[in-house]
């Protein structure tokens, strides 16, 4: 790797993702940048899901950028233009993932932080994160449609940066993930991918279209929060993947025309299928991804893959964001006396 971009940055290692895609995004070398090396995730050959499934399945590891998810992807460009135009605070409402990079991000940028979050509702690793990087966290008492809607509303009063994807520069961003899916694969026949507000399958779309390909989109919501699937709003959406328990999408009829052009489908997992699915990833292909992005993997479990060949879903959040769900889903520990023999037998069963 050329030393340039690293001095650029003053950093080592890969260069973050608006100098790796610069020719590809709307900023230039001398802008701000404000990066913590997000982007370029592994991309890992899933063996026994492309048993179940009869095609090659590949997981797109989001959970190894910088907060522990793909959100870093939209918000190193978002913060970015938020400096480069004279922003002092961002804002925005959240799940929780949007809340820990915006945090975070803001805190590499020097800027202010603000994060709008339905209260109890967000996992226990992003609440660390969005407190620990210094941002101010408000708990709605309401749902996460009701929190962006209020942060839309504050922003048109107040000189604060909107930084969730109904920010133009949050796609730009997240479309460099199916620029690298297309780098690393040379071709791809679909992108399984979780769907909560929508910005995450537009934007793998954006960047598809700009290198000429066209995978079928199959994106896959929670069963209780499945407003593109129902094709009407989910006033109470419920379910245990609280990263994407959303009724009422931002990016609705984007994500509903890639879909379309891509002739690909929208479906519906339920949270015990996700669940499983979860499980199997941490057990059997040693990938510990948070519930949400376990939706795209049991999606094409349940609905399979058509004439598709080569797939990739896109592991959204890493597994440490909710500590509380995966303790919940797993063996309990073996207590043992610091002894010999009690320790033998706490080993060999
Ligand atoms: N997976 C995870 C882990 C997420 O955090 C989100 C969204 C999605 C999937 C869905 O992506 O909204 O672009 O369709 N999380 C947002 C947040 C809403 O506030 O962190 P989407």
């Amino acid at each position: 790797m050329s030393p340039e971009p690293c001095a650029i940055r003053g950093g080592h290692g890969h260069p973050g993702l608006i100098h790796r895609f610069l020719d590809r995004l709307p900023f230039e070398a001398s802008d701000p940048i404000v990066t913590l090396q997000e982007g370029s995730t592994p991309l890992v050959l899933a063996e026994r899901i492309s048993e179940r499934v009869g095609a090659e399945v590949f997981l797109k590891i989001e959970g190894a950028n910088p907060t522990g998810s793909f959100k870093d992807r939209g918000m190193c460009c978002a913060v970015t233009a938020a400096k480069r135009d004279g922003a002092e605070t961002v804002i925005c409402a959240s799940t929780g993932n949007t809340a820990a990079s915006a945090a975070a991000y803001a805190a590499r940028g020097g800027l202010g932080c603000a994060v709008l979050v339905p209260d109890g509702k967000i996992a226990a690793g992003k609440l660390a994160q969005a407190l620990m990087h210094g941002a101010r966290v408000i708990a709605l008492k309401g749902n996460f449609d009701e929190a962006l809607e209020l942060v839309r509303e504050l922003t048109q009063r107040h000189p604060i940066a909107l930084v969730n994807s109904v920010n133009e520069y949050r796609l730009q961003g997240q479309k460099t993930a199916g620029i690298e899916l297309v780098e690393e694969l040379g071709t791809l026949d679909a992108l399984a991918i979780p769907v909560g507000n929508a910005g995450n399958i537009t934007a793998y779309w954006k960047g598809f279209q700009e290198v000429g390909h066209s995978p079928r989109l199959f994106g896959f919501q929670a069963a209780g929060a499945a407003p593109l699937v129902l094709g009407h709003r989910v006033e109470r959406p419920e379910t245990v993947a609280s990263a994407i328990r959303i009724g009422n999408p931002a990016r609705w009829e984007e994500a509903m025309t890639a879909m379309t052009q891509s002739a690909g489908r929208i479906e519906a997992v339920t949270d015990d299928e996700i669940l499983d699915a979860y499980r199997f990833l941490a057990a059997e292909e040693g990938v510990f991804c948070e519930p949400a992005s376990a939706a795209s993997v049991a999606g094409i479990l349940k609905f399979g893959v058509g004439e598709a060949q080569r797939v990739a879903c896109v592991l959204t959040g890493h597994g440490l964001k909710d500590p509380q769900t995966a303790m919940e889903q797993s063996g309990s520990v073996v207590p043992c006396p610091p002894e010999l023999a009690a320790v033998e037998k706490a080993v060999l069963g």
